[in-house]
């Protein structure tokens, strides 16, 4: 899938930029301060209902004005289908998505009508950073790939939400609380089944990748499942019962899980250099790429803020070859125009220069 046009108007420095663009490479390239990165989080924001740089949207909104839009043309292949998705978000909180100008429920279903992947600066927080990052990994790809498991986490995250009422505001004898507690425990094995479902297809993929990207051998991704192997979680939770009451929240369960990324045994994020770990991070994305377009058909866009910042000239060139090979949309941005020229030279592609808010294309 592709976008083939998009308009931007009124994200962060950009007043209005409409872009036709490659279905394959995409470069904006630009001085620092000149709205890179803001197109990006323009895309972003269509394709997942929120920024990945500001929790509050406000801030995103162009100073001057009282409302962003951002809206796509959009084409997918098998089957082949075209269609409109449009946003509107307004400095006083209102929230607006149109499919075709019909309007969306949720977020959700954008990410749905726009799969996307984003590597920036901050990506390498997927190996360093805490297992909310992981979490949101994993949940991307099998969101994507299966969807029972949409209802089911939906479901799990209201059980889980009643149930910390409950530790809140009632008490420990309460009836209502062993109901949630089931619930709860349900509807976590059956995620738990899809996310380790989804991991063990999924390393095939990496392991290839993370060669291809000539940076590491003897890769495991174990699951954690967010609560002591070989028990159920509802025997934790009647366990944990007094514990949970005191925290006033729920210790165990799917929403506590983690990916344990290790090379030959060893947490991969305290033997690589951030340099490795970016490689890693990419190989990661990737494999997800590769996974989705095997079960999906389709190819999902990729957005690479600052690519000649974040990896080496051959790296780069590598990365390139396999969005190439993925079919893979790809937007990526960058200070100098001659970064890119020998990267996609005999390639075709699109440039546009970004100044002050503006795109031009050449
Ligand atoms: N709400 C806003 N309204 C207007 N300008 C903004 C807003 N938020 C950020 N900016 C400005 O937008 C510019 C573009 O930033 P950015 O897209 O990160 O640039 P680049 O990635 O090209 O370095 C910055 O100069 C920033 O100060
Ligand atoms: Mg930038």
């Amino acid at each position: 899938m592709h976008v083939s046009k998009l308009d931007v108007l009124q994200v962060r420095n950009i007043k209005s930029v409409q872009l036709n663009c490659h279905p394959g490479a995409n470069i904006i390239y630009g001085a620092n301060g000149s709205g890179k990165t803001s197109l990006l989080e323009s895309i972003y924001l269509l394709g997942r209902g929120r920024s990945f740089k500001h929790r509050d949207l406000r801030v995103v909104v162009n100073n001057d004005c009282d409302e962003l839009v951002v809206a796509a043309s959009i084409e997918r292949q098998a089957p082949q289908r075209s269609y409109q998705l449009g946003l509107k978000r307004t400095v006083k909180g209102h929230f607006e998505a149109r499919l075709d100008g019909v309007a969306l429920q949720s977020a959700v279903q954008l990410v749905e009508e726009l799969p996307l992947q984003l590597i920036d600066a901050h990506s390498f927080t997927l190996l360093e950073g805490g297992p909310l990052q992981r979490r949101q990994f994993l949940d991307w790809g099998v969101f994507h790939v299966e969807h029972e498991y949409r209802s089911a986490w939906r479901r799990f995250q209201k059980a889980l939400k009643q149930r910390n009422q409950l530790l809140r505001h009632g008490r420990i004898d309460d009836d209502s609380l062993p109901v949630w507690s089931a619930e709860l425990a349900m509807l976590a094995e059956k995620i738990t089944d899809y996310r380790r479902q989804y991991l063990t297809e999924l390393i095939v993929d990496v392991a290839a990748l993370a060669s291809e990207l000539d940076c590491l051998s003897g890769l495991e991704l174990d699951y954690y499942q967010g609560w002591s192997e070989g028990l159920a979680l509802m025997e934790v939770l009647e366990a944990d019962r007094a514990r949970d009451f005191a925290s006033g929240s729920t210790n165990h369960g799917a929403h506590k899980a983690d990916i344990r990324i290790k090379l030959d045994g060893v947490t991969a994020a305290d033997r690589l250099s951030r340099g490795q770990t970016k490689l890693l991070v990419y190989a990661l994305k990737l494999a997800q790429a590769t996974h989705f377009r095997r079960r999906m058909g389709q190819s999902c866009l990729f957005l690479l803020d600052d690519l000649p910042a974040e990896l080496d000239y051959e790296h780069r060139g590598q990365v390139i070859d396999c969005l190439n090979n993925l079919d893979c949309q790809y937007f990526m941005t960058g200070v100098d125009k001659k970064d890119f020229e020998l990267l996609v030279e005999g390639m075709a592609h699109r440039m546009f220069h970004m100044e002050h808010g503006v795109a031009v294309e050449g």
